[in-house]
C-alpha cells in the first residue's frame, strides 16, 4: 500500500469546520441551529471594497503578479505599519500573503527545523500546533488561565525555554478567548526572545478589534528587522474572510527567502484581491467603528446571558469576537457539554478543547451573530439544563 508522508499523517484541522458539518446535518433533518461555532464578522465586506475589487477585474487586473504582491499594497501596507504600530517598515520587509494563515503556516517554514521547539498558547489558534506538528518540531504550550484572564504570563514562558526553543507565537487580541495582552507583557516577550535568540511570530489578525484596551505589537522592540514577525490581514474586520488577503512584515532576510517560497507554493495572491485591499487600508474606515459598537453590545449581551446560565461563568474579553466561559460546575466535560448545547438546546458551539487541552472546563462562542440570536440561544440552553 502506498503511504503517505509523516508530516501529512501529523496535520490537523479545525473543529470549527466539524462542528460546522453536524449542524447543518440537524438542519438538513429540519432543526433550526443557533450559530456559535464560526469565527467570521456577520456583515458583508463594505460597499467601496467590493466595487474596487469588481473594478480591479473589469481593469483586467486578472494576471500574476510578483510573488510577494503588488507595489502600490506593499506600500500601503507601509503607511498602515507606521500609522497603527508606530514604526515604519522598509518596503522590502513586506510580503502579501493569500490570507494570514499562510503566514503563519511560511513563517513556520522557514525558522522551524525538526526537534526545534515552539512556544504557544493554550488554548489557542490550531494552526500554530498542527503546522508545528508537520514539521517533525515540539509544541511548548503555555497554559492560559482565566485568574490571569487568558493572558499569556512572559514568565511561563521564560521557564520553558530551553536551548532547541526556535520561535514563540502570540496572539493578541486572542482566539479563542478575547484575552488582549498589555503592552508591558508584549514588550517583556520581545525582550525575552532578544536575549535568548529566539524568533517571535505575533498573530494580529484582530488588531482593529479591542473594546476598551489599545492594541499593540511585540514586533515595536525591533521593527521587525531581526527577529519579530508581524502577520496580520484582511479577513476579519474588513469582513474579507473569503477574499484571502494578509500581509507579512518580515527581516529582509526572511522576506527574500519568502520570494521563493511564494513562488513554489502559490505563485501569488490573486490580482484583483489585492486591489480591494489598497482600497480597504485607505478609503473610509467608518465601518470598522460601528461594527465594534455592535460587537460590544453582543459581547455585553452573550457575557451577561452566559453568566446567568447555573453551571457556566464567563469573563468578558477585551477583544475579537469569541467569548470563553467556563462550565466547570455543570460536571460536564468540554465535549459533552458542546454535544448537549448542539444535540439538547440546538445551539452549535465549540469544545474549549478543540484549541488544546487547557480548553478543557471551557466552550468557545463566536458572538457575530444577531442580539436576537444571542437572547434565544440562552433561552435554549437553560431549558435544556432543567
Ligand atoms: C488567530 C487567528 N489567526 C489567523 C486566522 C486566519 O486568518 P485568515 O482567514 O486571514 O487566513 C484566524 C481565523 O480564525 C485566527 O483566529
Amino acid at each position: 500500500m502506498v503511504s503517505l508522508s509523516n508530516g501529512a499523517n501529523r496535520i490537523y484541522g479545525e473543529a470549527a469546520f466539524e462542528v460546522l458539518a453536524k449542524a447543518q446535518e440537524l438542519e438538513r433533518q429540519g432543526k433550526n441551529i443557533l450559530h456559535f461555532e464560526i469565527g467570521e464578522p456577520d456583515i458583508e465586506t463594505p460597499k467601496n471594497i467590493v466595487q474596487a475589487g469588481i473594478k480591479a477585474i473589469l481593469d483586467k487586473k486578472t494576471h500574476y503578479t510578483p510573488s510577494i504582491g503588488i507595489l502600490e499594497l506593499r506600500k500601503a501596507v507601509q503607511d498602515e505599519i507606521e500609522k497603527t504600530r508606530g514604526y515604519r517598515p522598509d518596503l522590502e520587509q513586506i510580503v502579501i500573503t493569500p490570507g494570514l494563515k499562510p503566514g503563519i503556516f511560511f513563517s513556520i517554514l522557514n525558522i522551524v527545523n525538526p526537534g526545534d521547539e515552539v512556544i504557544y498558547q493554550d488554548p489557542g489558534y490550531p494552526t500554530y500546533g498542527s503546522v508545528t506538528s508537520f514539521l517533525g518540531a515540539k509544541g511548548v504550550l503555555i497554559p492560559l488561565l482565566e485568574e490571569n484572564e487568558f493572558r499569556m504570563n512572559p514568565n511561563d514562558i521564560k521557564e520553558k525555554i530551553t536551548e532547541k526553543t526556535k520561535l514563540i507565537i502570540v496572539n493578541s487580541p486572542q482566539n479563542p478567548t478575547g484575552s488582549v495582552m498589555t503592552k508591558s507583557e508584549l514588550e517583556e516577550i520581545a525582550e525575552i526572545a532578544e536575549n535568548n535568540d529566539i524568533f517571535v511570530v505575533s498573530d494580529e489578525i484582530y488588531s482593529k478589534m479591542t473594546y476598551e484596551t489599545k492594541h499593540y505589537t511585540p514586533t515595536a522592540r525591533d521593527e521587525a528587522k531581526e527577529r519579530t514577525i508581524l502577520l496580520d490581514g484582511f479577513s476579519k474586520y474588513y469582513a474579507m474572510t473569503g477574499w484571502r488577503l494578509g500581509y507579512m512584515v518580515t527581516p529582509v532576510k526572511m522576506a527574500e527567502r519568502l520570494q521563493d517560497f511564494l513562488v513554489s507554493a502559490i505563485s501569488c495572491t490573486a490580482a484583483f484581491t489585492q486591489w480591494a485591499g489598497i482600497e480597504a487600508l485607505t478609503g473610509d474606515q467608518y465601518f470598522i467603528p460601528e461594527m465594534m459598537a455592535r460587537f460590544k453590545e453582543k459581547r455585553d449581551k452573550i457575557v451577561e446571558g452566559l453568566n446567568s446560565i447555573p453551571g457556566f461563568h464567563c469573563l468578558s474579553p477585551k477583544g475579537a469576537f469569541y467569548t470563553f466561559p467556563n462550565i466547570l460546575e455543570t460536571g460536564m466535560k468540554s465535549q459533552e457539554c458542546a454535544d448537549h448545547l448542539l444535540y439538547k438546546a440546538n445551539v452549535a458551539c465549540l469544545p474549549g478543547t478543540a484549541f488544546g487541552p487547557y480548553g478543557e472546563g471551557y466552550l468557545r462562542f463566536s458572538y457575530a451573530t444577531t442580539l436576537e440570536n444571542i437572547d434565544a440561544a440562552i433561552k435554549s440552553i437553560k431549558k435544556s439544563f432543567k
